[in-house]
């Protein structure tokens, strides 16, 4: 079984660990995970093998980030394909060598090495495979039916309808599970920018035509993501029908994230004010804490840069304001004043920097005091239907 997982139809301790106020396994197919908390990749270089080891050794899926991989490649801006796989392998067997566990990586449809960087995970044999920022509608072709498991990025029930209907007909195959990211996500956004503030793009909302639409192809696991900060939060996801979360912004505020200390102070010194909308070059929205580059861009006084990478389809040199790989790797290496810092809504209420093995705990102590809560509420105020019979 790779990485430590174990097996879904043999896991009694995971059936006894799914009742009372414990939070449930994830099952994603054969795969059962401790608990139902994806750390979300985080690009660049804000999730590698450190965070992702970590958090794949305290129970959760640790995953790996590969937008810009191979930054600290001698190669990077002159092969840069070859300097991203090379990168990626690197990472993804340093997690393999420092122990069990569950390990996915994130590959943005946008990305240009796409292909490149699948084919790699699927022969270092990750566990997941998590893609977004595009719909992943050719993935299959790339990965086999015994390879990792295949996680699409949505944010509607049309998107996850549509790769469902692709894939069925195309062949033959579902998703394994679905990560559905809200408007509070950090990083690139699913959403036009004038939608993320409508209480109908809300992830509650969106959440639940999501559920039911993967339960019609096959009760495919469903993932809320964007603005789930605590154990409460998560209770709350599930209770709508999730099957877990995943999560980017709290792991920031780790000891074991990847990102430089000045990048991890940028969260503990935000204020929610300073955290911000900015175009991407991708064309797509993204969620930043303001740093003199984001104050620069808001002015428009931004020069186009040359593009020594091609690193997103989406992306027109020529038009571009910025190049998103370089912003992203200065904030990575500590250079706020070049750097573009992103981040979630809740960033501003990371107030300290701790192992990842206690917030793990954090999280598993938040999730049991809410589903006591949750009991409790339910025994004091029982449904107005409980004792009719026939029912
Ligand atoms: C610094 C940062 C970088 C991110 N980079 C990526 C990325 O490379 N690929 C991706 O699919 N999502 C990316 N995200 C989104 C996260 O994986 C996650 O789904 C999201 O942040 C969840 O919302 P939360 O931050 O409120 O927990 C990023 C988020 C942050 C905060």
């Amino acid at each position: 079984m790779p990485g430590g997982a174990a097996n879904a139809s043999s896991d009694s301790l995971g059936e006894q660990q799914g009742a009372g106020y414990k939070p449930p396994r994830l099952r994603i197919r054969d795969l059962s995970v401790e608990l139902p908390i994806i750390q979300g990749g985080m690009g660049i270089g804000v999730s590698l093998s450190g965070l992702a080891s970590a958090v794949a050794r305290a129970g959760g899926v640790g995953v790996i980030a590969t937008a810009g991989i191979g930054w600290d490649e001698p190669d990077f801006h002159t092969k840069y394909k070859s300097a991203n796989n090379r990168a990626l392998r690197r990472h993804i067997r340093a997690v393999r060598e420092a122990g069990p566990g569950v390990l996915g990586v994130n590959i943005l449809v946008a990305l240009s090495n796409y292909n490149d960087l699948v084919t790699t995970a699927v022969e270092e044999n990750v566990d997941l495979i998590i893609s977004g920022a595009g719909l992943p509608l050719a993935l299959p072709e790339l990965v086999p039916p015994d390879g990792p498991k295949l996680v699409p990025i949505v944010s509607s029930a049309r998107a996850a309808e549509i790769i469902c209907k692709k894939w069925k007909n195309r062949y033959d195959r579902l998703p394994d599970a679905f990560v559905v990211e809200g408007p509070k996500a950090g990083g690139h956004l699913g959403f036009k920018a004038e939608d993320l503030d409508q209480p109908e793009f809300a992830l509650e909302k969106i959440l639940v035509p999501v559920v039911e639409t993967a339960r019609k192809f096959g009760n495919i696991p469903v993932i809320a993501a964007g603005g789930v900060y605590t154990g409460a939060d998560i209770h709350a996801m599930l209770q709508l029908g999730a099957s877990g979360c995943q999560m980017g912004t709290r792991f920031v505020g780790t000891e074991e994230c990847d990102a430089s200390p000045e990048f991890k102070q940028h969260y503990l010194s935000a204020k929610a004010e300073d955290i911000q909308i900015v175009q991407s070059p991708v064309g797509l929205p993204g969620r930043a804490i303001r740093t003199p580059f984001v104050k620069d861009l808001d002015g428009d006084s931004r020069q186009p840069e040359s593009c020594p990478f091609y690193c997103m389809r989406g992306c027109k040199k020529e038009d571009a304001p910025f190049c998103i790989t370089r912003a992203l790797i200065e904030a990575k290496t500590g250079n706020l004043q070049d750097g573009l810092v992103f981040a979630g809504s809740n960033a501003w209420r990371v107030d300290s920097i701790v192992p990842v093995a206690r917030l793990m705990a954090d999280l598993v102590a938040e999730y049991e005091a809410e589903s006591r809560r949750h009991a409790q509420t339910q025994e004091a105020e029982p449904s107005p239907l409980a004792g009719v019979s026939g029912l």
